[in-house]
């Protein structure tokens, strides 16, 4: 299994970081087979598995629960997971307590935390507990009220400069990494030049230190409006709806189940069930 370590290397040698979102066993062992390097059990599984239309209502234990399922399917790969919306905002003991589920009862290796302002003194107190954290700036969807709707961010320069400084903010409060959301390749670029710990982008141009993407919009999964960033590697929903059709059509024509799919009685048992 790679650990920070790797990654801190991977940036120094200019190897690419990939990582794609898993909520569940066969995502997760889809995405640890094809090779990627880490795994995040994202609360985008509010949107993309639960059906919510924000990640505001997944709670701790959505985390827990999916993260659990995760590790079972990539028992090898890095997972971090994110802390889900005012789980680490109610005061440094409750996130603490929080954070101490997600690892312990989930299972996972590090923990994501959006935001700078009043996040940082929580990823201290966790890196000094010994939970890795990876921070994640630019948009970020737990604050999707506040923020106005999901938009680019830092786009004028006063915006970029406090992203700059809130990176980082996050770098000295001990994150391992930091997750960069649909900001300016520009200013996606500048974060990454000027900070130690890797930038994984997503939405933030190709001069990050990795990507990101979430496993449905990658493979074409039930996520029908995706954002522009996103690109589609595969159309798995319309191959799954092409394969349930044909099953009912087989169904209803009676040409499945047929012999090959079926059980057999011997013919010296037969007799007996007959009425
Ligand atoms: O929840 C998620 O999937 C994320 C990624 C989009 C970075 O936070
Ligand atoms: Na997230």
């Amino acid at each position: 299994m790679k650990t920070r370590l790797d990654f801190m290397n991977m940036k120094q040698i200019g190897e690419p970081i990939t990582m794609v979102t898993a909520y569940d066993y066969p995502s997760a062992k889809h995405v640890e087979q094809a090779g990627v390097d880490m795994i995040l059990v994202g609360d985008s599984l509010g949107m993309v598995v639960l059906g919510y239309d924000s990640t505001i209502p997944v709670t701790v234990e959505d985390m827990i629960h999916h993260t659990k399922a995760v590790k079972r399917g990539a028992n090898d790969t890095f997972v971090v997971t994110d802390m889900p919306f005012m789980s680490y905002h109610l005061s440094k003991a409750e996130s603490m307590k929080n954070a101490t589920r997600i690892m312990q009862e989930g299972g996972a290796d590090a923990l994501k935390l959006e935001g700078a302002d009043g996040v940082a003194e929580i990823i201290e107190a966790l890196t000094h507990g010994g939970i890795p954290v990876v921070s994640h700036l630019g948009l970020t969807p737990q604050s999707v009220n506040v923020l106005g709707g999901y938009k680019v961010q830092g786009k004028n320069a006063m915006a970029a400069r406090k992203l700059i400084d809130d990176a980082k903010k996050c770098q000295d409060a001990g994150a391992i990494a930091l997750v960069l959301e649909c900001v300016p390749q520009q200013l996606a670029e500048e974060i990454t030049k000027q900070l130690e710990i890797p930038t994984i982008g997503i939405g933030a141009g190709a001069k990050t230190d990795g990507q990101v993407l979430v496993y449905h919009d990658l493979i074409g999964y039930g996520s029908e409006k995706v954002p522009k960033f996103v690109k589609k590697y595969a159309a798995l929903a319309s191959t799954v709806e092409q394969a349930i059709s044909q099953y009912i059509i087989e169904v209803k024509n009676r040409s499945f189940p047929d012999e090959s799919h079926s059980f057999n009685m011997k013919e010296e048992e037969l007799f007996s069930i007959y009425g």
